[in-house]
């Protein structure tokens, strides 16, 4: 690593470095793992080179389709370059089956098809544990305006529909997951583009014949076997070989707290 780049901000499972060129930032994925706001920490040696390589081949398609994202391109198997874009601060997850805390709040088994898919808000602040909150609080509070809303939801949307689709094809059914987005200015120009990252880490994922969990809650659950479900996702989505089993994917749990 290149101790003499400056370092934005660290993040409990990426660091933030200033980019080589004005505008950019280079996101490094890390190995720790964390859940309930931090409260359960471990080190899962290859997860972050897993989730920056399934996240630049899930972002790439969402461009390729013409949604805009801060993704420009990886630069090795842990660190990509992004453009600098000011994060909205929201969390802001779509569910198409119960699970999680939709289920224990609701009481709604999991597992359980939804209705239709639905779109949560959760107000991105780790000292009061992400809380959930509405549309009116987003606007009456100025996180973000109607007009943004509107852009953010449909993008959510859109990109339920086409996660969901590509995961249908290699038998994983998507569950939920969380996006986050930004404002990139360009010129006189500002426009919301996706942000942060998509992998296993912030999505639900389960095999379609078996319900087998191949994401985090591995590790919330305590279940083990995350690199191997990760790795799983990664075959099939073809970002790595079905015969790679090289060091840096090998399972090892580092440290344990
Ligand atoms: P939840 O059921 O715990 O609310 O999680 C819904 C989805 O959002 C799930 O796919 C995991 C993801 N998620 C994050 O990415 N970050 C978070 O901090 C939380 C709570 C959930």
């Amino acid at each position: 690593m290149n101790n003499k780049r400056t370092r934005i901000y660290e993040g409990k499972a990426k660091i933030l470095y200033e980019g080589p060129e004005p505008g950019t930032v280079v996101v490094h994925f890390k190995d720790d793992a964390t859940a309930f706001n931090a409260e359960k920490k471990a080190v899962i040696d290859g997860k972050g080179v897993l989730n920056q390589r399934i996240s630049e081949f899930l972002f790439t398609k969402i461009n390729d389709m013409g949604l805009p994202t801060h993704f420009l391109r990886s630069l090795n198997m842990r660190e990509q370059l992004v453009r600098e874009v000011e994060i909205i601060p929201l969390e802001v997850v779509v569910r198409n089956i119960a699970a999680g805390s939709l289920s224990k709040r609701l009481g709604i088994e999991e597992g359980k098809q939804l209705p239709r898919s639905i779109i949560e808000l959760y107000y991105k602040n780790d000292s009061l544990g992400d809380p959930m909150v509405t549309e009116e609080h987003v606007t009456a509070f100025g996180w973000a305006t109607p007009q943004e809303m509107d852009d953010i939801v449909h993008m959510s949307i859109r990109i339920n529909d086409f996660l969901s689709g590509l995961f249908l094809g290699i038998g994983i059914k998507l569950v939920d997951f969380k996006l986050e987005f930004g404002r990139f200015y360009e010129n006189d120009m500002m426009r919301i583009v996706l942000a942060d990252e998509i992998s296993p880490d912030n999505c639900r994922l389960w095999d379609i014949k078996t319900n087998d969990k191949l994401d985090k809650d591995r590790f919330r659950r305590d279940m083990g076997g995350l690199v191997e479900a990760y790795q799983e996702v990664a075959r099939r989505l073809g970002i790595i070989q079905a015969n790679e089993t090289t060091e840096r994917f090998k399972p090892k749990l580092v440290k344990s707290d």
